[in-house]
């Protein structure tokens, strides 16, 4: 039996796919490569010394997905695919309800047709909205999403959560991650942004690497302790071993599940950028700059239905996080 990680190639897929092949499970990559490369899979069997079964296909082509469940004993998805810049998505509405939408009901019809019954989905938690108050918690009320990518994330929880009500027999678990940074340690895997990095770490990475002469930092008015944003930074190999759990719970659970998957504590983006200075002991310039549209001062998980129902914890830290970013961007050089 297999798990099939739909975009298995990108950032959070081919660290959970390195961490599903060390936990001993057999995986198959769908990935049509818009946002990553096939060097990946390389990559991955570098790392493991496994090469995971690939196959280059868009996930909105359903005859594609067929070929793949019949040439594979497929018994759980990890649904990564879709579009995640924020921004993006605001200028291209369409094209991101198109391929974010489309790829998730095609995943769940082929399911159907293949008899499989379980499903992991990568959630955010964007899709709280903007009311929410911090810690998040998974039974808070969903919504009120800031972008056209948080509505996507919003209304596949939806038809999955219907899905498992009209299917006794189906398993769904919607993991909702807080702000996945980090590489894996050998700084052969990593997030590979296209252009200017929207994001806080990868940009001060480019920073550290002379690609940006300073980091913006947006807004110094939040009711924060230093005033700066306040996130819930998980590393991405932790992020990784969650989704292992996650399918073994899958597999022995039915009806539909939201779990966060965050550390629980929040740091600034001051701290975040003064820990990475002092873990690579490289100096990062910086500058105030008003506050970015639609950004919340605070956002931090519950993370506590995480350990009751998966029993995972996050183990790596701010420092490790710091670490293995510079890691990979170094090595990028
Ligand atoms: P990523 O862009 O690195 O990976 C997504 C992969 O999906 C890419 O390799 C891309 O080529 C592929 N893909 C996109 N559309 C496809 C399609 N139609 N068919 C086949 N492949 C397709 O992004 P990531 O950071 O690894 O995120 C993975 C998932 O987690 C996404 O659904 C994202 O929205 C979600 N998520 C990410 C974050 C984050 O901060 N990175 C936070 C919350 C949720
Ligand atoms: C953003 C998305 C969120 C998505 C997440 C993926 C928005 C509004 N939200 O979250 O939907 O799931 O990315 O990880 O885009 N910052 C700076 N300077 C920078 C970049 C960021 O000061 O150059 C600050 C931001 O204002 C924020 C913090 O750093 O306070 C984190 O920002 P970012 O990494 O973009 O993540 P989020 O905004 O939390």
């Amino acid at each position: 039996m297999s798990v099939l990680l739909t975009g298995g190639a990108g950032y959070i897929g081919s660290h959970t796919a390195v961490e599903m092949i060390n936990a001993g499970k057999e995986i198959v990559i769908v990935d049509n490569l818009y946002n990553s490369e096939a060097k990946v899979i390389d990559l991955i069997e570098q790392i493991t010394g496994v090469r995971p079964k690939f196959y280059k296909e868009d996930c909105c082509d359903k005859k594609a997905l067929e070929k793949i469940f019949s040439e594979n004993e497929i018994d759980t998805v990890i649904h990564f695919a879709g579009y995640k810049a924020v921004g993006e998505s605001v200028e291209k509405p369409a094209e991101y309800y198109r391929n974010n939408i489309d790829s998730a009901l095609c995943v769940i019809e082929v399911m159907k047709e293949f008899g499989c019954k379980s499903i992991v989905f990568s959630s955010s938690a964007t899709v709280y909205g903007s009311d929410a108050t911090v810690p998040y918690k998974e039974d808070m009320p969903t919504g009120g999403c800031t972008n056209p990518y948080g509505w996507t994330k919003y209304m596949i929880e939806q038809i999955l959560r219907d899905q498992a009500k009209a299917d006794k027999e189906l398993s769904v678990v919607l993991l909702r991650y807080f702000n996945p940074v980090g590489a894996h340690e050998s700084g052969l895997i990593g997030e590979n942004p296209k252009g200017i990095p929207n994001n806080l770490m990868p940009y001060i990475a480019q920073v550290a690497a002379g690609i940006r002469d300073h980091l913006n930092v947006f807004g110094n008015d939040y009711d924060t302790p230093d005033g700066t944003g306040v996130r819930d930074f998980i590393h991405v190999v932790d992020l990784a071993k969650g989704h292992v759990l996650a399918v073994d719970y899958a597999k022995n659970h039915k009806g539909c599940e939201a779990i966060n998957l965050g550390t629980g504590n929040g740091y600034s983006v001051l701290q975040l950028m003064r820990a990475f200075e002092d873990v690579n002991g490289i100096k990062i310039p910086y500058e105030f700059t008003p506050r970015r549209a639609g950004d919340l001062g605070s956002c931090y998980a519950d993370a506590s239905k995480a350990k009751e129902l998966l029993n995972w914890k996050a183990g790596l830290g701010i420092n490790e996080m710091c670490r293995d970013s510079w890691g990979y961007q170094k090595n990028k050089k």
